[in-house]
This record gives C-alpha cells, structure tokens and sequence, in this order.
C-alpha cells in the first residue's frame, strides 16, 4: 500500500510544504497540492526541475539526466523522483546541478 509522506521544499525563498504519496512522483505531489515548481520534459532528462535533497531520499530509477555519483551526493530529478520517506529540499538547482555535473570541462 501506498504511504503518504511530508514533503517540505525551498522555492525562490517560500518553503512549501506538501504531502506526497509513495507511488507519486514528488513533482506530481507538488502539483496535486496546487504549488507549481519548475518542470519540462518530465522524464528525467532535461534537469529543469533539480533539486537537492537536504533530509530524506528518493527512488529514481528514471533520472538519467543525473550522475550516478551526484545522485549519492543528494540531487534529485523530482519529476522521476519518488519519495522514500519525508523529504526536505531545495527546488531551482538546474544551474547548481549542471556546474557540478559539467564545470570541470569548462575550465
Ligand atoms: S522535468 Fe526534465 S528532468 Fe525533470
């Protein structure tokens, strides 16, 4: 059975707070709850809707868009994401994100 979980998320300074059920995705939970995050290829490919995870975890199968390594570290895809237990994270880290999967090459 399905168990709902407390999500609480950091976006451009308001923290807002949602519960997500297990078998929905946390964008889907944020969505559901009327809160609008950033999102677009919804498939865990294009990153627009990174964040980092500051308490909890995540199942996400599907974030291909995300390092192995930086998936450990806490960054999430959350429109593939699916809570393990209460969350609590940092919505908006697509450049955060990108600078740690890609700023070595770039220097
Ligand atoms: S919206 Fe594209 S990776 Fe999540």
């Amino acid at each position: 059975m399905a168990q709902i979980f407390s999500i609480s998320i950091d976006f451009n300074g308001t923290t807002y707070s949602f519960p997500c059920s297990s078998d929905q995705t946390v964008l889907m939970g944020a969505e559901t709850a009327g809160i609008e995050l950033p999102s677009s290829c919804c498939s865990g490919l294009c990153t627009t809707c990174a964040s980092k995870l500051h308490e909890g975890k995540v199942y996400q199968p599907d974030a291909m868009g995300i390092k192995a390594d930086l998936s450990n570290e806490g960054y999430a895809l959350l429109c593939v994401a699916y809570p393990l237990s209460d969350l609590k994270l940092e919505a908006n880290q697509e450049d955060a994100l990108y600078e740690a999967q890609f700023g070595q090459y770039q220097k």
